[in-house]
């Protein structure tokens, strides 16, 4: 027992992507607040910056990317390459980590992002538990389970019809959308992943009891042997900091300063999805035309083939003036938060999604991949808390969400879940407590 209470040294493996970066940080920094030494191990691209942890060690990989020939805007490929070719590194980088561990400091466990699967296996190897976080919504894991031959049973029952309502959704049309342009290569990964999670301890996922409590309660049923926990949002846990790969312009925060309450639509698609020229100009002129102020995030490269924001004609500027902020990277959690955001038009990646909800901003939802599909179902058939953009209808729905009757009532749901979440994080609520679960599971280990 005796060695047991003195394990408190937590191994986190990081995949290289900003929407992920974020959540697994955040989640380190909460078990570092409960008391647990964290070394944070990460694939060399995309290093996140140790400066702005020093209460943490960072050991970088080698992830041969470069040699893997992986386009960097192919991301089943990076994230295929990566599970290849970082098992090794991991796996001497962990027998270094045990050779060294102190009696004072044992490694307790491997908490892994759920993408970086293979760590299972290495967890498996040296015989500690493994944790695997999903940063993206529970009902994900479902749609990514329900390919795998493992989990036929699910599969006939939708075949009979007689799959559960999940969510007052139907859990076929949810994972159903998961499924589009799918390749063999895709499905692969998904049982791989699927696979990890059958193996793992225990299964985090970013999520609340109340947003997606059916499809938490069959993720369990599906996955007997791991303890599930719902410890979201990771980014009201985790005290403020930053992990951003670009630099935010905090420029904007002035700028909304200086806007009335409730009048700016903040527009961001977060750091993978791009658009092509057309589409950022018919933006641009839905922004112009909708008469509402607006700060908008036009990340390098999120405009294919071009930098980006040149391309924003003259006569755009003239028209718009200073009713708009235009930057390459916002703070945007700080940005949620300020009282003159009134809506957020959104490409519905789940931590954009977290973020707005729990400071009660509406949302106008464009998705482009992956589970921002299955997310804008969430939030435009399920909770209601926002409208789904319509292709040509930008202006009309600028000025349904924030200005309209309709807009109101969907203002007020978000309010409502708004209160909801901060109900879930006071003492007694189902993240408050499920936090205290999680701290005290790894200490059993
Ligand atoms: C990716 C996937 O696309 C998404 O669908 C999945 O759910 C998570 O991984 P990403 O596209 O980056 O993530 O979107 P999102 O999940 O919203 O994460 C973006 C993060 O970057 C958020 O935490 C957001 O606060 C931050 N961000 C975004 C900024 O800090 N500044 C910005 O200007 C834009």
């Amino acid at each position: 027992m005796e060695i047991n209470q003195k394990s408190r040294r937590v191994v986190f493996l990081l995949s290289p992507f900003q929407g992920h970066i974020n959540p697994m940080l955040q989640l380190a920094t909460i078990l570092h607040s409960r008391g647990f030494s964290i070394t944070l191990v990460h694939p060399q691209f995309k290093s996140p910056n140790p400066s702005n942890h020093p209460e943490f060690t960072f050991i970088p990989i080698s992830d041969n990317l470069s040699e893997s020939k992986v386009s960097t805007g192919d991301l089943f490929s990076i994230v295929s390459a990566l599970n290849k070719n970082c098992e090794a590194p991991f796996k001497q980088c962990i027998e270094q980590l045990l050779k060294a561990d102190d009696h004072h400091d044992r490694i307790s466990c491997i908490v892994y992002d759920g993408l970086m699967f293979f760590a299972q296996s290495v967890a498996d190897h040296f015989k500690l538990p493994g944790i695997s976080v999903r940063t993206s919504p529970a009902a994900t894991i479902l749609a990514y389970a329900l390919h795998e031959q493992g989990y036929i049973s699910l599969l006939d029952l939708m075949s009979q019809d007689q799959v559960p309502e999940i969510e007052s959704l139907r859990l076929k049309e949810l994972t159903a959308v998961m499924r589009e342009n799918t390749t063999e290569a895709i499905l692969e990964l998904r049982a791989a992943f699927t696979d990890s999670l059958k193996k793992s301890s225990v299964i985090i996922v970013n999520t609340m009891n109340f947003l997606e409590q059916e499809a938490v309660k069959i993720v369990q049923e599906m996955f007997p042997a791991s303890s599930i926990f719902t410890t979201g949002p990771f980014h009201k846990l985790a005290p403020t900091i930053s992990s951003s790969l670009l630099k935010e312009d905090t420029n904007c925060i002035s700028w909304l300063n200086r806007q009335s309450p409730k009048s700016v639509i903040y527009v961001s698609f977060g750091s993978l999805a791009s658009i092509d020229e057309k589409e950022l100009l018919e933006m641009a002129w839905g922004l112009a035309d909708s008469e509402q102020p607006f700060l908008w995030v036009i990340r390098p490269g999120m405009v294919r083939d071009s930098k980006g924001m040149e391309l924003l004609p003259k006569s755009f500027e003239e028209r718009v003036g200073e009713r708009g902020c235009i930057v390459e990277w916002a703070p945007q959690k700080e940005v949620l938060e300020h009282e003159a955001v009134g809506g957020f038009w959104t490409h519905c990646g789940w931590n954009s999604i977290l973020e707005s909800i729990c400071e009660g901003v509406p949302m106008l939802c464009r998705p482009f991949f992956g589970d921002q599909n299955l997310n804008v179902r969430y939030v435009c058939d399920v909770w209601k808390v926002g409208l789904e953009l319509e292709r040509g209808e930008i202006e009309k729905a600028i000025r349904k969400l924030m200005v309209d009757t309709e807009g109101e009532e969907i203002g007020k749901r978000a309010k409502h879940l708004k209160q909801k979440v901060d109900m879930s994080l006071k003492e007694g609520g189902s993240s408050y407590s499920s936090l205290n679960d999680l701290a005290e599971k790894i200490l059993s280990f």
